[in-house]
């Protein structure tokens, strides 16, 4: 059963992605994503994929999403929205699921929208699944 997310709340989540995919800095891929997450408290933090000249030193739209959702003193992540265009939905990559799985569960839900539409819903466990966290090892004495 996943968590209730009001379509309320999803409307404001996929506004804030497709929003904020606007400003990606994607020269080298053109490939613009935008991404938001609903925090404990009902607000929204947006992030767009940050592209680098240096490669590998490029940032993912979801990764400053929830930078910005840390930054802003929240913790948890009850609902993310990744938007991009493409024939296939657009799913946070393997390094972001396991960055979403420390402020998110596996019921989360990550809905995937284009610039049209809803394209996909998962959740995070669907995305990644037997996944490692601090429960694995934590705290040591
Ligand atoms: N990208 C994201 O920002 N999020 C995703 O979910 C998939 C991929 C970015 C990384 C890179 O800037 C571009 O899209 C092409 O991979």
């Amino acid at each position: 059963m996943l968590p209730s997310v009001s379509e309320h709340d999803l409307a404001r989540l996929v506004d804030a992605a497709r929003a904020v995919r606007q400003h990606a800095h994607a020269p080298y891929s053109k490939f613009r994503v935008g991404a938001a997450l609903l925090d404990e408290h009902g607000r929204v933090h947006a992030g767009c994929n940050v592209e680098n000249a240096a490669y590998p030193q490029s940032l993912c739209a979801e990764a400053v999403a929830l930078g910005a959702l840390v930054a802003a003193g929240s913790h948890h992540v009850r609902a993310a929205v990744v938007v991009g265009e493409s024939p296939q939905a657009v799913t946070p990559c393997g390094g972001c699921r396991q960055k979403l799985r420390e402020f998110a569960g596996d019921d989360t839900p990550v809905w995937s929208a284009d610039p049209q539409g809803w394209r996909a819903r998962h959740t995070l466990g669907e995305l990644l699944p037997a996944s490692f966290g601090a429960d694995h090892w934590g705290p040591r004495p």
